[in-house]
Parts: C-alpha cells; structure tokens; sequence
C-alpha cells in the first residue's frame, strides 16, 4: 500500500548523526509515531539508509529514504535503487540534499524512476532559483534550505522568511501541484507555525529531534500549533 503524505507535514531526517546508530534510529522514528498518532499531524521519519526496511516494517508513519540513485534494478552493485526503496516499504524519498548534492540531469532521472515505483519525491534546493528548476522536474515536494542555516540555532523562518515566501511564489508560477517545505535551523512549534504562515506546507529539519535530549518533547513541541 502507497502511504500518503497529507499536509502540512514534518519531515524528521535523522542524517547519519551518532545519536541514531545501533537503536537510536528506531527509538526515534517510534518517537515520531507516537507523537503522529497523538496528534493527527503527519510526521515521516527519514533514517539511515542500513536502518530503512527495519523501519519501515516497524512503524505506520510514511518512512523515507535520504538518497536514491539513477539506477533501475538490474546490475547496480552498491547504488540504492528506487525501487529498492520502494519494495522495503519506504513511502518516499529525499533526492539533492545538501550534504548529498547530484547533478541535474540525475535528479530528473532519480524522479522519474521514483515516480514509476510510486516514490514520494521530496527534492533539497538551496535557493529559490535552484527551487524553480527542481519543480520544472515535477517532484511532490521542493524543500528550501539555505545551507549556512543547517545545523545552526537560527531557524531559516526568523533569519531568511524572504525566501521562504519567494519560493512558494515562484514554485506555484512553476507548477501549482508541486508543495513547498523549508528547512534549515527548524527547532519551535513556533517556528513551524511561520514557515506555514509564510506558505510551506510543511518543514524539512533534522538537529533539532535527532540531537534532543527528549526528541518526543521537541516533537509535541514542533506539532503544537498544527
Ligand atoms: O534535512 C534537514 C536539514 O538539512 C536541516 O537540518 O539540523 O538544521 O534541522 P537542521
């Protein structure tokens, strides 16, 4: 069955950060079903690639994969196929994060073979005008994130809410059923509620539960608004 992704949506991508090595990555993906099913907000969880089939098969929340590559299945030693992801029962995937960048020419294949497997796309842009050219290429999801913002304390939402506007603007111009997230510094329900009022359907964040010391706190936290 294909998990849909109804908005607006929190988008938790654990990276590959120590705190979700060996259990950790489940106990939080567990955190954000629990806070999902409390709450009737839509929260996905994005773990490591080794941990995505245990995942998926363990919670009920849309599960996605942090990468794929442009291969179809066949002789691919190594690469993560979409539907490869797909068949372990991931509801999506990230395509052209920051910290995992792929030429254009592969994002539009990584789309269109994850489109074919009925892959929720969710594709990284660092700025509006890199924004613009992902919708071109149809993806369910643009996620804006300025890259100096990652990982840091100021939420793109209090630092750049410009380009947040921009590019739901220019995304909508581009094609009107692609949705916007944003990202970068994310870390407050009152941040969430901004990037809403500022027209994202939803926020991309990764620090701000995978390095809590509660992350089922930060999460309550982060839907409260909702
Ligand atoms: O993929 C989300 C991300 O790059 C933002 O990270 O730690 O600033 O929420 P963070």
């Amino acid at each position: 069955m294909v998990k849909k992704i109804s908005k607006p949506v929190i988008i938790v991508n654990f990276k590959t950060y120590i705190e979700v090595e060996k259990d950790g990555a489940l106990a939080i993906a567990k955190a954000c079903e629990s806070v999902s099913e409390e709450t009737g907000v839509t929260i996905c969880a994005c773990p490591p690639m080794v941990d995505l089939g245990l995942i998926s098969r363990s919670v009920s929340i849309p599960v996605l994969s942090q990468n794929v590559d442009p291969h179809a299945a066949g002789s691919a030693t190594g690469w993560v196929t979409p539907s490869m992801v797909r068949g372990c029962g991931a509801a999506g995937t990230l395509i052209n994060h920051s910290e995992h960048k792929i030429p254009k020419r592969q994002i539009e294949e990584c789309i269109e073979l994850s489109k074919g497997v009925e892959l929720i796309t969710v594709v990284c842009a660092e700025n509006v005008k890199v924004a613009v050219q992902m919708a071109e290429f149809r993806p369910d999801f643009v996620a804006v994130e300025p890259p100096e913002l990652i990982g840091g304390n100021v939420s793109v939402t209090t630092a750049n809410p410009k380009i947040i506007e921009e590019t739901v603007e220019a995304v909508r111009a581009v094609n009107g059923s692609v949705s916007v997230l944003c990202g970068a510094g994310v870390k407050t329900g009152t941040d969430v509620k901004k990037a809403i009022e500022l027209g994202a359907s939803g926020v991309l964040l990764a620090s701000g539960v995978v390095k809590a010391k509660d992350p089922k706190a930060v999460l309550l936290d982060l839907v409260k608004y909702l």
